[in-house]
């Protein structure tokens, strides 16, 4: 056997990322669009994709016109690339140096520690506080080189406090990026303000109210000057042209986005009061998922869910997230099959 001493040091401690074998079950455990494959997209992809021959847009600019028609900014406020991730992989390579010293709130987006450590940070936690909200004065005072918060977070599904989000802004030192991976179903996007702000960066994706995780969009925006150097580095072409082709007709559709939100927030409610009323404490959410501290053991739940044709995902086994599963909310026969699906489990243990 190979030993890992062969790997970059600062990679040997990780593993491979969530992988579940799937088998036609219900996914209620990446949080992505219970209502299907983004409609404009998919028309884009069989009907208006007619050749392949030629690169795409170095840039993606006609994506970044898109976004900056949406947004009404500029395109050059824009970064596109392949999925929010790449987008957090390049601002490590753009703003940190090896050795420096990245803050990620816990409990969040497992995913930062590895993009900051595989880019050579060193990565401190800054735990939330009992109601999941940012530690700011620790934040500010860290003297860490970047922070990333995602609001709403992932996994607890709350937003942030504005103020504390501004506090940080103007207070923090270094780059401040703002992951709005779920800003769709939350209200107070700071998109609109990236001009307001040297230091942030504001990272948005395809993969959820818009249905397209499976073609890996993602996008910063942030002041020109700082997305003109992310530009710089990020990979050219990283985002391919069906991609891009499909999402600016996703943009186009801002119908289907809006029909996403209003379900989860129709939904979102009943399924809590569904998990409240089996005995399990759901934590409020701003997100389209639920974090909820199970009555049974955790395990046995995701486990026996996966059984029953259903996946969630298990947090059970985290620190601050102990016994706790997380959710996305279904539409609402999803939901009412998912809490049918609970209550014959606890049947069944007793
Ligand atoms: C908070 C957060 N940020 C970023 C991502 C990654 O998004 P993408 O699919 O655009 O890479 C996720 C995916 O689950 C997420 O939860």
């Amino acid at each position: 056997m190979v030993s890992r001493d062969i790997m970059r040091s600062t990679a040997r401690g990780f593993g491979k990322y969530y992988s579940p074998a799937i088998n036609g079950e219900m996914r209620l455990d990446t949080n992505t669009n219970v209502l299907g494959s983004n409609p404009a997209a998919m028309r884009f992809i069989r009907e208006q994709m007619t050749e392949i021959n030629d690169y795409p847009s170095t840039y993606s600019d006609g994506l970044r016109s898109a976004l900056a028609g949406l947004y009404g900014l500029g395109i050059d406020n824009f970064v596109v690339g392949n999925g929010s991730d790449e987008m957090l992989d390049v601002s490590f390579k753009t703003f940190t140096e090896w050795g420096d010293e990245c803050l990620v709130p816990y409990p969040s987006y497992t995913l930062y520690d590895y993009f900051a450590k595989m880019n050579g940070s060193r990565v401190s936690f800054s735990d939330l506080t009992d109601d999941f909200q940012l530690d700011v004065d620790g934040i500010i005072s860290s003297g860490a080189k970047m922070v990333i918060i995602a609001s709403p977070n992932n996994p607890t599904g709350n937003s942030f406090r504005r103020k504390d989000i501004e506090d940080i802004l103007t207070g923090f030192g270094g780059i401040v990026i703002v992951d709005e991976a779920y800003g769709e179903y939350s209200d107070g996007s700071m998109i609109p303000r990236v001009d307001e702000y040297e230091n942030m960066i504001v990272l948005r994706t395809f993969s959820k109210a818009y249905a397209m995780a499976s073609l890996r969009i993602g996008y910063a925006v942030a002041n020109m000057d700082l997305a003109d150097m992310m530009n710089s580095v990020k990979i050219p072409y990283s985002l391919n042209s069906l991609s891009e082709g499909a999402a600016i007709a996703a943009v186009g559709d801002q119908g289907f986005v809006e029909r996403s939100r209003e379900m989860v927030l129709r939904e979102r409610p009943r399924l809590a009061s569904g998990l409240s009323e089996l005995g399990f404490r759901a934590y409020p959410s701003d997100s389209n998922f639920i974090l909820a501290e199970s009555p049974i053991d955790h395990s046995v739940l995701t486990d026996s869910l996966k059984d029953r044709g259903i996946l969630i995902r298990d947090f059970g086994n985290k620190r601050r997230t102990e016994n706790c599963v997380r959710f996305t909310v279904g539409t609402a026969e999803m939901n009412e099959k998912l809490l049918c699906a609970i209550r014959s489990i606890m049947e069944e243990i007793g």
